[in-house]
């Protein structure tokens, strides 16, 4: 396989790096078939009754849940969808002590799925749930996509939550500390999948001050300053040519 100048230059750069951190976002998921927000084709451009934003806020689970996880359970929760090329190669390089962590801002669990250990998932996930009430725990979500109501709580009868971070909610302070410390002790940080246009977790990637800063999303990032590479590619496509 023809390999461009730009892969070539990523291949020497993970070469020669052994204190790389990855950051990523919904970007990464849709060579797995989960659509992204920001994308034409992504979540954004669907005729919903409300914007996905307004839908996957705090206010709004509370108000509305019933249209909360008819949307959720729509278009979260999808079925059958494996990791791609891409959580692969990642989960690849932790393992020959390349990469050092893993941020998403993703909740579908395919970096789990895909081998990955020192994950922090930012925005949550959808594995995890919680009685709003009396905060007892539910796993994965089967219980819910098999559910034609509201998943309830079985001792309390309230309503359960999943833990993933809606909107206007905020992080988890240990995974801020930690991505914050993983991003500032990199020496190459890559970025990719991600619009870098949801806050605090997009504002993390200032915190890096290493050698190498590589992105590589499908569309120029324009937010981001001091870029070493960009690749506006399909990540997946692009982590198939690195050899590791
Ligand atoms: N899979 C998921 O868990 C999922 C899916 C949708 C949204 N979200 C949530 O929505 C928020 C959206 O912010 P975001 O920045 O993650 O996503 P976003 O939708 O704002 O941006 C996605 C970016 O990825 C790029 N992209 C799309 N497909 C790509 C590919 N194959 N290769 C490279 N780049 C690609 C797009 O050009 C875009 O810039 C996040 O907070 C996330 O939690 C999660
Ligand atoms: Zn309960």
């Amino acid at each position: 396989m023809k390999k461009s100048a730009d892969i070539i230059l990523l291949q020497k750069m993970i070469d020669e790096v052994d204190n790389i951190v990855f950051f990523g976002g919904a970007g990464v998921s849709t060579e797995s078939g989960l659509k992204d927000f920001r994308s034409v084709d992504g979540l954004y451009n669907l005729n919903y009754k409300y914007p996905p934003e307004e839908i996957l806020s705090h206010d709004f689970f509370y108000e509305n849940p019933y249209e909360f996880y008819r949307f959720y359970k729509d278009k979260i929760l999808v079925e059958g969808i494996k990791p791609n090329i891409a959580h692969y190669q990642l989960a690849k390089m932790e393992q020959i002590g390349k990469l050092k962590g893993l941020i998403t801002q993703n909740i579908d669990n395919l970096h789990y799925l895909a081998g990955s250990k020192n994950v922090i998932e930012l925005h949550g996930s959808i594995m995890h749930n919680h009685c709003i009430s009396c905060n007892k725990y539910f796993a994965g979500y089967d219980f819910i996509l098999k559910n034609n109501h509201l998943p309830l709580c079985d001792e309390c009868h309230n309503l359960i939550k999943p833990d993933v971070v809606l909107y206007g909610e905020s992080l988890n302070e240990n995974n801020i500390i930690k991505a914050i410390e993983l991003i500032s002790n990199a020496k190459m940080l890559i970025v990719g999948g991600s619009s870098l246009s949801v806050y605090p977790a997009a504002g993390f990637v200032s915190y890096f001050k290493g050698k190498y800063l590589v992105v590589i999303n499908k569309t120029h990032l324009p937010s981001l300053q001091k870029v070493t590479l960009e690749i506006n590619e399909p990540i997946g496509e692009v982590f198939s040519k690195i050899d590791l």
